[in-house]
């Protein structure tokens, strides 16, 4: 431990260092269930921020496919060795084609010039030597003659694969060819040459490569380790798709769900928010296709048996931006749509959205119990919108579950005003966001305990530490932030009568990509790593247990005193205790642990996270700096574990009920 440490740590401890010494028991009553722990408690909270979507999960390699940018060759590199500026043309259709308006027009004159346009795809493409890449676009032509040859180039621009696309097609329609191929090499940052070979007109359209090796190998599908992380984390929901993209920069680019289901030609795409919010990482090139759309958010649910839980925009823009209202009288539209997503989600194959999502090829309804309505809304104003929504649907599904929003900050006047509003309401569920300082997590670890156990259930829909206040982009997901994100979730897990739900935010981010830190899981175009963060909750949720049992110190709940923080729950299937324990203190803490309980296997699991440095985080290279480590204890007579807690550990502690 270096004198450097010392000090960092004695800012960081509230309750002061714990001697290396023996001192009251741990006791954990576990006979005393307490309350129910939802299956639905740890989840994940997926919004398009950081290129978690478009450039992200979504697994398109092909950057503005269909030229629908504001500035719609953006993306893509023209090279020719002939003087004709007509040669390519972006032509909008939009009096035939709302949704997909723009294509290209491509002329070639002569058959031995050169013509290609070159994709840069989302900070390059990701490419895996030996993997099938499918190739597809949409054409139109009159007549045949012109034609495409494709060329995959890695990072120095050499080639690593080749394909000749057959689109022989001639007449009015549109058509789709398709060409499968694979890459020699890999590349990090590969790039797609199409050229233009022949001679003739062609219109193109949705010009579209994804990687073989998807989620499921669902075609057009979601990138399999992106999507392999949450399901590591067997999340208990995911809450979808935001975040402030719900709201929009404006009305006109709120998130809507219709928009994003169907033909992916038909999806109408809309810049992402986050393309222009911070200065300090604007991202021009940031917009959503909504390849991933309300029915792959269900299907990724399903798949990874996690509960739904979509936000809707509740006729409010975000009101950091332009705070635009739908008047209530022309509130209609917005409470449709949330009607007929449960419909769309639920209904009978022969209903109107029922036989949408069928026809998208699940005729199973995919159970949807809940629904945000907003996300970070506040004010008078975002009442009486939910007041309306509320009426609405639960009228017609008496039983479905409404989350409300209780604004930006987990206090202060807005939280105050809402959250006694809220509770007259009667609201089911109430969404807290908390994006704090390490110290304000490990000091409000006692938050829940004395909330109201009748009423409103609380949702902590984001939260994350933060090392400081500024958006700067250095906030970093190091271990400091992790640990105390860890105790303050003993608190969450004790108030489980209470909590019902929690997620960390935002969930993904791209190293070259991204506009908000700290994120759970950062990946680049080939790799992805957990941080620390990601360790603690997936550590929650694989062990929630069924219900909460007391861990307490000195009789007390332990939220602090000689630096700890611990939780203790039952799993009555798997027949086993666990204990998770927290020490925020630069040194050792040595602890008996006293479980109550019948008999108790003498073999128990420990596993532990941590690191001495509480500025250690994982990266690239060093994925697992900050990793769990199991091993086994001995429990001995009288049920007891002589524990010793680690410097700056969060440690689990798994018995066995005999
Ligand atoms: O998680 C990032 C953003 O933080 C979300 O979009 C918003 O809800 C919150 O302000």
């Amino acid at each position: 431990m270096n004198y450097k440490n010392v000090l960092l740590a004695a800012c960081f401890t509230v309750a002061g260092y714990a001697q290396a010494q023996k001192q009251a028991p741990v006791i954990v009553k576990a006979s005393q269930l307490v309350s129910e722990v939802q299956p639905t408690m740890w989840g994940v909270f997926f919004e398009d921020i950081n290129l978690g979507a478009d450039g992200g999960i979504y697994a398109e390699l092909i950057k503005n496919r269909s030229f629908e940018f504001s500035k719609p060759m953006m993306g893509w590199q023209v090279t020719q060795d002939f003087f004709d500026e007509g040669a390519l043309q972006v032509i909008n259709r939009l009096d035939k084609n709302t949704a997909n308006p723009r294509f290209l027009r491509i002329t070639k004159k002569a058959a031995d010039s050169k013509l290609a346009i070159t994709n840069e795809g989302f900070r390059g493409m990701g490419i895996k030597k030996g993997l099938r890449y499918d190739f597809s676009f949409m054409y139109r032509q009159t007549a045949a003659g012109i034609g495409l040859s494709l060329e995959l180039l890695n990072n120095e621009g050499k080639t690593i694969g080749t394909a000749t696309v057959s689109a022989t097609a001639v007449g009015d329609g549109w058509q789709k060819a398709a060409v499968s191929f694979q890459s020699t090499d890999s590349a990090s940052k590969g790039r797609l040459r199409v050229n233009i070979t022949g001679s003739g007109s062609m219109d193109v359209d949705m010009i579209s490569m994804f990687p073989s090796d998807t989620w499921k190998g669902r075609p057009g599908g979601l990138r399999a380790d992106m999507v392999q992380k949450l399901a590591d984390m067997k999340p208990g929901f995911i809450r979808f798709p935001g975040g402030c993209i719900v709201e929009g920069f404006d009305l006109s680019q709120r998130y809507q769900w219709k928009n994003t289901i169907g033909p992916i030609e038909e999806r109408q795409l809309i810049i992402n928010r986050w393309n222009f919010e911070f200065p300090h990482r604007s991202t021009p090139d940031y917009f959503q296709t909504f390849g991933l759309g309300f029915f792959e958010y269900f299907q990724l649910c399903d798949d990874i048996g996690a509960t739904a839980l979509p936000i809707l925009n509740c006729g409010m823009a975000c009101q950091f931006n332009t705070a635009e209202l739908v008047p209530l009288d022309q509130l209609d539209p917005y409470i449709q749509d949330a009607l007929d997503l449960i419909e769309f989600a639920n209904g009978d194959v022969n209903t109107v959205w029922g036989k949408k999502r069928a026809e998208m090829g699940h005729a199973a309804p995919f159970h949807l119990k809940m629904m945000g309505v907003g996300n970070e809304n506040w004010g008078p104003q975002y009442l009486e919108r939910l007041q309306l929504f509320t009426k609405a649907i639960k009228a017609k599904y008496p039983d479905f579950k409404i989350i409300a929003s209780s604004g930006t900050d987990p206090e202060g006047k807005r939280f105050d005003f809402l959250n006694t509003e809220l509770r007259k309401m009667n609201a089911d569920v109430i969404d807290e966001h908390y994006y704090r300082s390490p110290s304000w997590f490990l000091s409000n670890a006692g938050r829940y305990d004395n909330y109201p156990r009748d009423g409103a259930k609380i949702f902590g829909g984001e939260y994350a530490g933060h090392s400081d206040k500024v958006v700067d982009g250095k906030k970093q997901n190091n271990w400091q932030a992790a640990l105390a994100e860890a105790a303050f979730m003993t608190g969450l897990e004790r108030n489980a009568a209470v909590v019902h739900m929690a997620s960390y935010a935002p969930l993904f981010a791209h190293s070259e990509g991204w506009q908000w830190t700290p994120d759970l899981i950062w990946v680049n175009n080939l790799q992805s790593y957990g941080t620390p963060s990601y360790y603690v909750q997936q550590l929650y949720s694989l062990n929630k247990g069924t219900h909460v049992v007391p861990a307490l110190l000195n009789g007390e709940a332990i939220k602090g005193q000689d630096s700890l923080y611990a939780s203790a729950v039952v799993d009555k299937n798997a027949k086993e205790i666990i204990i998770k324990l927290v020490n925020a203190s630069v040194r050792p803490v040595l602890k008996d642990i006293v479980i109550e309980a019948a008999k108790l296997d003498k073999n128990a699991e420990l596993t532990v996270l941590g690191s001495e440095e509480l500025w250690t985080v994982n990266t690239f290279s060093s994925p697992e700096a900050v990793s769990p480590k199991t091993s086994q204890i001995t429990v001995s007579a009288g049920n007891k574990l002589s524990f010793t807690a680690a410097p700056y550990s969060f440690s689990v502690i798994k018995l066995k009920m005999k």
